[in-house]
């Protein structure tokens, strides 16, 4: 990943969305030989506690500092909204798996542009497209609830089966429902921080089902998400075994499965894509996510977060609001 850009673009897109601009004057500066982000606050104000909040949890975040006038650097404490270990998003190693530092870039990117960019709750992602569920981890970590669905067998079986032991592992109070939904198989999980959260239902829920993403539209309610996360097929094939499951036409998938997937989500929530702009153009899945009452985050700062992954893949992002009913 392009790091230093992408940091940039994060925190620019981000200081826009969830913050009205409080984080300025974003640029790329090398302290004592090593690259830093830096950036300016609007007025000269003190940073708020929003934005340190929101500072402390981008994908690129390791440190924050404030950078005194004598170019000394004071350590700030960070407000990580992390609620697991984050092996959670580490263990599983599978091709075709999305980088877990970019699904957070992107989960950051489709929270800021929803209307709940400045609420702690635990909000309900979806990823409808969510292979061996980077997504759902990255959603569990911050306290989300989790929703998955996924065509593919063997990445349903394993995922289920890592789910389940890595709760085993931790030792949370947990439950575990495999079963069915219209035909599809369907696991539901659910898992207290400690026992006495989860005797008092406070859980956080994870539902995976085995099915086309089509077939969102009879399993969910309508407006049952908040957020939908995903990072679509690229249209290309990941190693010798992976052909069957990956849609070669990106463009044809998220034609069909917009209105569903536009459907399930609640007014004021926000839907966020990555895709493989070398087989589908930027500007026609912007206009197709308007065709859908999707309000599309489309200023300088949302335009800057397309990278090369390899030769075939050139990543892109794109995050837009559900504003008015579909
Ligand atoms: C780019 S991968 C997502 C990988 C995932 N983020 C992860 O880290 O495991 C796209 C996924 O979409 C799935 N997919 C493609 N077409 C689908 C469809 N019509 N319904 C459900 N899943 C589909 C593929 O099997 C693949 O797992």
């Amino acid at each position: 990943m392009h790091a230093s850009a992408l940091a940039e673009a994060e925190l620019l897109a981000v200081s826009e969305s969830a913050l009205a601009g409080e984080l300025v004057d974003v640029r790329p500066q090398v302290l004592g030989s090593v690259a830093y982000v830096t950036f300016g606050l609007a007025n000269g104000s003190a940073l708020s506690e929003r934005a340190l909040s929101w500072l402390s949890n981008l994908a690129a975040t390791f440190a924050l500092f404030v950078l005194e006038p004598d170019g000394k650097l004071t350590p700030l404490s960070l407000a990580r909204w992390d609620e697991l270990d984050s092996d959670l998003l580490t263990i599983q190693k599978y091709t075709g798996k999305t980088n877990e530092v970019f699904t957070k870039l992107l989960l950051n990117l489709t929270l800021a542009a929803s209307s709940f960019a400045g609420e702690r709750r635990a909000l309900s992602v979806l990823d409808p497209l969510c292979g061996r569920g980077t997504t759902l981890n990255q959603a569990l970590m911050y306290g989300f609830h989790a929703t998955g669905v996924e065509h593919d067998r063997k990445d349903y079986e394993a995922y289920a089966l890592f789910i389940q032991r890595w709760v085993k592992d931790k030792r949370f109070k947990h439950t575990a429902v495999a079963g069915h939904v219209k035909g599809h198989p369907k696991l539901d999980l659910a898992f207290g921080l400690d026992k006495t959260r989860f005797k008092a239902g406070d859980t956080r829920r994870l539902s995976y089902v085995n099915a086309d993403t089509h077939a969102i539209a009879e399993v969910f309610a309508p407006r049952s998400f908040d957020l939908i996360v995903t990072d679509a097929p690229y249209g290309v094939q990941h190693g010798a075994q992976a052909g069957a499951a990956i849609s070669r036409r990106p463009l044809g998938l998220l034609t069909s499965a917009l209105p569903i997937w536009r459907n399930a989500l609640r007014p004021g929530g926000a839907i966020g894509i990555a895709w493989n702009n070398l087989v589908l153009r930027r500007d026609a899945l912007v206009r197709l996510l308007e065709q859908h009452a999707l309000e599309v985050r489309d200023s300088v700062a949302y335009r800057r977060f397309e990278h090369r992954v390899d030769a075939s893949i050139q990543r892109d992002l794109v995050a837009a609001r559900a504003v008015t009913p579909p």
